[in-house]
């Protein structure tokens, strides 16, 4: 059987990433995940924030060429309503010529349907067009109970929200996976919160701000990933000076001797 390899879409991929990427910042940061992906093999990859789909399409394409796993991407479109992001869109040329025309008239659904089509992934995502919960009740319901072994948000990094958003999706994580939230390290107040965090799960103790709307077993879930594991905050950040240019990057594992994900761990 012949496997799907990145080389039959890189030209449309590239296209997204010049092209969209620079909208959100993003045609790093795109590829950063696409090889995360390819090495650490996450099943349920859950992006809060699809914008114009350039991350979603690259983390999918490395999905694809894993043959295996899913990512669940939530917009409410709020952006693509924007003037600016329709006129941005009608001048866009080459490869994503007739996105520019379907973008014209087209909903936010086609757009994107467009562009997972385009690059051939549609089969490993499921764009659903809502407001993000922050209790993880529409990821539950579309992965159907499975943990999430990568978490990307994307749509705010405000430390109100960020602890919002960890209260509702840690008790969902996986006890090896990620959660990546776009430029929280350059914002002093979220960057601040979650040195803090990190410190306070590290030793055992759940903030009560974590706790705050939990139900008696998505706080059992939370206790139990806590207990078993520990984080690692690594703050990326990019040289290019521009407002938003930063990915902090929390590492979920399991409590062991051994490195999270290894396979093969020599001892001589
Ligand atoms: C920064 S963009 C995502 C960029 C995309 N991940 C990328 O890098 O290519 C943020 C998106 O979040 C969406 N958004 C903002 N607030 C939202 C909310 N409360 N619910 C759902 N979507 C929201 C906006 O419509 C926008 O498209």
């Amino acid at each position: 059987m012949q496997t799907w390899n990145i080389r039959q879409s890189i030209g449309d991929l590239l296209a997204i990433r010049d092209q969209l990427g620079p909208v959100y910042g993003s045609e790093d940061l795109c590829m950063l995940l696409y090889s995360l992906v390819r090495r650490e093999q996450p099943l349920v990859v859950v992006e809060l924030g699809t914008g114009l789909g350039a991350t979603t399409a690259w983390i999918a394409s490395a999905l694809k060429e894993i043959g295996a796993g899913r990512i669940y991407t939530f917009d409410n479109g709020s952006h693509f309503q924007d003037a600016s992001v329709k006129a941005f869109l009608s001048q866009l040329t080459g490869e994503l010529q007739d996105l520019a025309r379907l973008s014209q008239t087209g909903s936010y659904e086609a757009c994107m349907a467009w562009i997972f089509n385009r690059v051939d992934v549609a089969d490993r995502v499921q764009f659903v067009k809502s407001d993000i919960d922050f209790n993880a009740r529409a990821v539950e319901a579309v992965a159907q109970g499975q943990k999430i072994d990568l978490l990307f948000s994307d749509f705010n990094h405000a430390p109100k929200t960020i602890i919002q958003l960890l209260g509702g999706y840690l008790a969902h994580m996986n006890t090896t996976s990620a959660i990546y939230i776009d430029s929280a390290s350059t914002y002093l107040p979220s960057y601040w919160m979650l040195d803090n965090l990190v410190q306070m799960l590290n030793a055992k103790r759940i903030p009560a701000a974590l706790r705050h709307g939990l139900d008696g077993d998505q706080w059992t879930a939370l206790n139990e990933l806590v207990d078993r594991c520990h984080f690692q905050l690594v703050h990326l950040v990019e040289k290019t000076p521009r407002s938003q240019n930063s990915t902090a990057w929390l590492r979920i594992a399991s409590d062991d001797l051994f490195p999270a994900h290894a396979t093969n761990v020599r001892f001589q």
